[in-house]
């Protein structure tokens, strides 16, 4: 591989300075992506071609130099291939008509295997082929816990309630569909390995609504299966809000610990000492002027000084970013922290 810092990296090997790329960072903000997509009609045609999902996953590593790049599709397919389809709507996001409610709705999904998902992983094999080695691709699922909040909610919610309801009276049937789920996620990023994804992450986007008792028991537990299943290619896990688990995260058979931007990179530094940490600047710093974005990004590469790390924001870019800040932020890690591991 011609840059693999990445890999390198996040197998906590030395590297000449800090790799970088972002969460969402195809699609979203760049012209050359919306271009493609308003050819393409709609979000679920561009996931579900091939060939077009290969063409947005590399834009960003030509356009932004980023040291990856992350396959192009989204973590509801799972739930698709499970048997619960989801619909996404213009401005508004994802949406499931039909949701999980009850025994029957969980015995009526199936276990799904990686070859229902034949066009994400054909997706990474084009994508394989065109980036020719130039940077490794990452491959990636929803942790357990975000997607059983999806298909119970049937969307995105501001509380999350039904899905916490059911770990409160019906926690037997919310470990049922949690298994479901995390098989069906073991055989996927299998098969995204088979295929050639190089890495992986799991995205616990909605880790941070569950109490530290609860994320212990519905969340991490599958994050730790999943994890200990899989062993080929490094994994990351990213739980957003999860501060409160840290200290168990440390103990994840994984070997990257994403960050949000609430967690303190001193604490988190302390608390995690085994992992290599990925993250965390804020993404609406990004809103600055290019000075700010400037001195933001400088501190952050202080702030995680000699522990091992790989740059990104502490969540996914927002559509409204301007290209040119995205670039500040990307060159600027690459200039400075190359020039800190010279000194
Ligand atoms: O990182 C990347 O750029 C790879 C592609 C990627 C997408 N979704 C494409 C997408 C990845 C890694 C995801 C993960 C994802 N999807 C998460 C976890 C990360 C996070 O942000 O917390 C979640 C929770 C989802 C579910 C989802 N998909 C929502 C809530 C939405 C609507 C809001 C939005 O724009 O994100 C999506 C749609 C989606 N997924 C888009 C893209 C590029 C926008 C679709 C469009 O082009 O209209």
């Amino acid at each position: 591989m011609q840059n693999d810092i990445l890999l390198r990296a996040a197998l906590n090997k030395p590297t000449s300075r800090t790799p970088v790329w972002l969460m969402r960072q195809a699609g979203r903000i760049l012209p050359e992506y919306r271009k493609v997509r308003e050819a393409a009609g709609d979000f679920k045609t561009l996931v579900t071609t091939p060939e077009l999902a290969a063409e947005v996953t590399i834009q960003p590593v030509d356009i932004l130099g980023v040291d990856a790049a992350i396959i192009f599709s989204d973590i509801l397919v799972i739930p698709e291939a499970m048997g619960l389809p989801y619909e996404m709507e213009e401005r508004k996001g994802p949406v499931f008509p039909k949701v999980v409610s009850s025994q029957t709705d969980i015995n009526s999904l199936r276990i799904s295997q990686a070859e229902d998902l034949q066009y994400v992983l054909e997706a990474i094999k084009l994508t394989k082929q065109q980036l020719n080695g130039h940077v490794p691709l990452i491959g990636f699922a929803g942790a357990p816990w975000t997607i059983f909040s999806y298909m119970i909610e049937g969307g995105g919610s501001k509380t999350f309630s039904k899905a916490k309801k059911m770990l409160y009276t019906n926690p037997e049937l919310a470990h049922q569909l949690l298994d479901k789920i995390t098989q069906s996620t073991i055989n996927y990023l299998k098969g995204q390995i088979a295929a050639g994804a190089d890495l992986i992450q799991l995205f616990d986007s909605w880790a941070g609504i569950l109490s530290p008792e609860q994320y212990q028991e519905f969340s991490l537990r599958y994050i730790q299966q999943i994890c200990e299943a899989i062993n080929e290619v490094p994994k990351t896990v990213f739980a957003k809000g999860a501060f409160f688990a840290r200290a168990e995260m440390n103990a994840l058979p994984c070997q990257v610990i994403g960050l949000d931007w609430n967690m303190d990179i001193e604490e988190s530094k302390r608390m995690l000492p085994n992992k290599v940490l990925q993250g965390n600047l804020d993404p609406c710093a990004l809103y600055g002027s290019l000075d700010d974005v400037r001195r933001e990004t400088k501190k952050m590469i202080d702030a995680f000084g000699s522990h091992p790390h790989i740059a990104n924001l502490g969540h996914g870019l927002y559509p409204d970013t301007e290209v040119d800040k995205v670039k500040c932020f990307i060159d600027t890690v690459k200039e400075y922290s190359a020039l800190r591991s010279k000194n």
